[in-house]
């Protein structure tokens, strides 16, 4: 098999301009909802939910598995976000050449989750606290030969932490390094420290003129990533995570969208959600729930309708809802 050049591509095609990713999210970046995105307006880069390195080869855990990790052939190719247990290097290894087997184009380490139990079981965020861990993990990541990037914060406790951690990181030769800018600590409490942005992209120049860096944490829209690139003009990528939850457009240049494109997107997310329980497997309805406030903003009586769906059981529930605010609105505009 060739080897993989996903991000050789990105970099090629993004020279004048910043490449922009959805943020991997929990229970969130699924196959449904990165199709929504996609055609709300796709970014470069879509990532799997953060999966867990030894359950992608135990059999116990195929099930669940095959649902993190699946992929419709209406989408672009995910990448396949891993997390696990730094004292198993060996289990990312295996991870990564079944990955590998599975199509995927690449992988990434997460290196940042402020989840305590993740952190009880040495993953996430504990990294930072083991350096030696976190080289152990990519070097046997990189084994199987697809291109491996890393996710991280910028320290456990303190952000001051990053002025050791970032270079560190940037010795292990990976393709891209994602930082989101805070510490464990702050969770997403803190605002993002922008100001340190210029720092890392020196350290990068100094230490891995390679390596792709990208930007994360409290940017909401490409309008405002493009404007953070054009005043640090090393920034290779920008990633957006809860922006999305603001507004389903967030990668699309344009600013304005209309209630029917948001209720074209929603309908669509509904389909979706009933084909993939149709033909995938049982998915639960409260996961879907979730995303119903992003469809309905700006409109009279929005707080009773977000309301109303977030207590629906089922899709037709939900979309007898988004029919009769149509239904009103129409004979409000007569
Ligand atoms: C619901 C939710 C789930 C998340 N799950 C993951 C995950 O699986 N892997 C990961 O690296 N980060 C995860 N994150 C963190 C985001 O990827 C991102 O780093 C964070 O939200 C900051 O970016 P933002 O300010 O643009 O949201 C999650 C965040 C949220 C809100």
């Amino acid at each position: 098999m060739p080897k993989s050049n996903y991000w050789k591509k990105i970099k090629e095609n993004h020279l004048k301009a910043p490449f922009f990713s959805l943020a991997p999210m929990e229970a969130v970046t699924d196959t449904v909802f990165r199709r929504v995105v996609k055609q709300a307006s796709a970014p470069d880069n879509f990532y799997t939910e953060f999966t867990n390195a030894t359950s992608i080869t135990h059999e116990k855990a195929k099930f669940s598995v095959r649902h993190r990790l699946y992929v419709d052939e209406n989408e672009k190719q995910p990448i396949v976000q891993l997390w696990g247990n730094g004292d198993d290097p060996e289990s990312f290894a295996s991870a990564a050449d079944a990955i590998k087997d599975m199509g995927f184009l690449a992988i990434d380490l997460n290196m940042g989750c402020p989840d305590p139990t993740v952190i009880k079981n040495h993953g996430g965020s504990d990294y930072i606290r083991h350096y030696e861990n976190a080289a152990k993990v990519i070097t046997a990541t990189k084994k199987a030969g697809l291109p491996v990037s890393v996710k991280t914060r910028l320290g456990f406790s303190s952000i001051d932490d990053y002025h050791e951690w970032i270079p560190f990181l940037l010795k292990q030769d990976i393709e891209v390094l994602t930082v989101h800018l805070r510490s464990k600590k702050e969770m997403s409490k803190a605002g993002a420290h922008f100001e340190v942005i210029a720092d890392i992209l020196k350290m990068r120049d100094e230490i891995s003129p390679d390596t792709l860096i990208q930007i994360n944490g409290d940017i909401k829209t490409k309008e405002q990533g493009l404007q953070l690139a054009k005043k640090y003009p090393g920034i290779d990528g920008i990633m957006i995570g809860r922006g999305i939850f603001e507004n389903p457009f967030a990668f699309d240049d344009a600013k304005q969208h209309s209630q029917e494109e948001l209720f074209a997107l929603f309908r669509m997310q509904l389909d979706l959600y009933d084909d993939y329980v149709l033909n995938i497997g049982p998915k639960r309805f409260e996961s879907l729930r979730r995303f119903f406030k992003i469809y309905i903003r700006g409109l009279p009586n929005a707080a009773t309708y977000r309301d109303r769906l977030v207590r629906t059981t089922s899709t037709d529930e939900a979309r007898q809802i988004i029919d009769e605010i149509e239904n009103k609105s129409e004979l409000e505009n007569d």
